[in-house]
């Protein structure tokens, strides 16, 4: 069930692509563009929790011909493509000397150069839309210094300033490219940072007391959000960063007590 009730029809006759589609907030993503009519495709290393009615499409986008093969696929079997979730990401953990370059050009990889891969590939596509927009997956991680996360904060502040240089260069063929900076998400990937920890259930605690609305954000705010930015009734939103963080990047909150 999403935050919002969908716009009935919003979406009707579009195609969708959403990396990462196969989990958390990608998969929230799908279905929330499902629900407001798209047919949706999801590009992932896994695509075994698809769900009926969506195509599932094994890719990776670490992978050029892997990128460009999907997206094909998605236009030859659903007949086009509209709108294009860069969404697709991993993690890492530690201090700007915590990791090997090995390390920081696998996170760079799949985190920027991915966008490049799949936003290549569907260009083309794209341009041949009436409707066409990107939205690219950033994080709290670009716009606030966070503890141990150097490579990943890099990696998701190119994706932002990528975002605006996108939307720059693609608004006059009528392309709109957006982005969504989640804050700390209720996801897979956060269960298993949480499985992790010495002790889960401080840790959660710590990270729903870094929240000024006291609580994860949840995947289906986030899905919400990039389905207004998508959205063809949003013609006139076009580079931004939309930050959907319960007021972590801009609220200074009195501790509770
Ligand atoms: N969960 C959070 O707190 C949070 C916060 C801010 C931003 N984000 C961003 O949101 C996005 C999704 O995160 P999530 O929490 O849903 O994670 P998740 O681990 O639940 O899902 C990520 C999905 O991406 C897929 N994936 C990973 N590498 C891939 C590759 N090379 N090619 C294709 N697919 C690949 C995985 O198989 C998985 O299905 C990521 O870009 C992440 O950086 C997450």
């Amino acid at each position: 069930m999403s935050a919002a009730a969908p716009v009935r029809g919003e979406y009707d006759g579009m195609v969708a692509a959403v990396t990462g589609g196969g989990s958390g907030i990608g998969a929230a993503i799908v279905a929330e563009l499902s629900a407001r009519g798209a047919r949706c495709a999801a590009l992932d290393l896994d695509v075994s929790g698809v769900p009926d009615g969506v195509l599932g499409v094994v890719a990776d986008v670490g992978d050029d011909a892997s990128v460009r093969a999907a997206v094909e696929r998605v236009v030859g079997e659903l007949g086009g493509l509209d709108v294009l979730v860069n969404n697709a990401g991993i993690g890492a953990q530690g201090d700007v000397g915590a990791n090997d370059d090995e390390e920081w050009l696998r996170v760079l990889d799949v985190n920027l150069l991915g966008i490049v891969r799949t936003s290549r590939a569907a260009l083309p596509h794209l341009r041949a839309s009436s409707a066409a927009a990107i939205v690219n997956v950033g994080s709290i991680a670009a716009t606030a210094g966070l503890p141990q996360r150097a490579l990943y904060s890099a990696s998701k502040g190119a994706v932002h300033a990528l975002t605006r240089a996108m939307a720059a260069d693609h608004l006059p063929e009528a392309i709109r490219v957006n982005c969504v900076a989640p804050g700390t998400a209720d996801t897979p990937w956060i269960q298993r940072l949480l499985a992790s920890a010495a002790d889960p259930a401080a840790e959660l605690s710590a990270l729903n007391a870094r929240q000024p609305h006291g609580r994860l954000v949840a995947a289906d705010e986030i899905a919400t959000t990039v389905a207004y930015l998508a959205s063809p009734r949003a013609g006139s939103t076009v580079g931004l960063c939309v930050a959907v963080d319960g007021g972590m990047n801009d609220l200074r909150l009195r501790p509770r007590g």
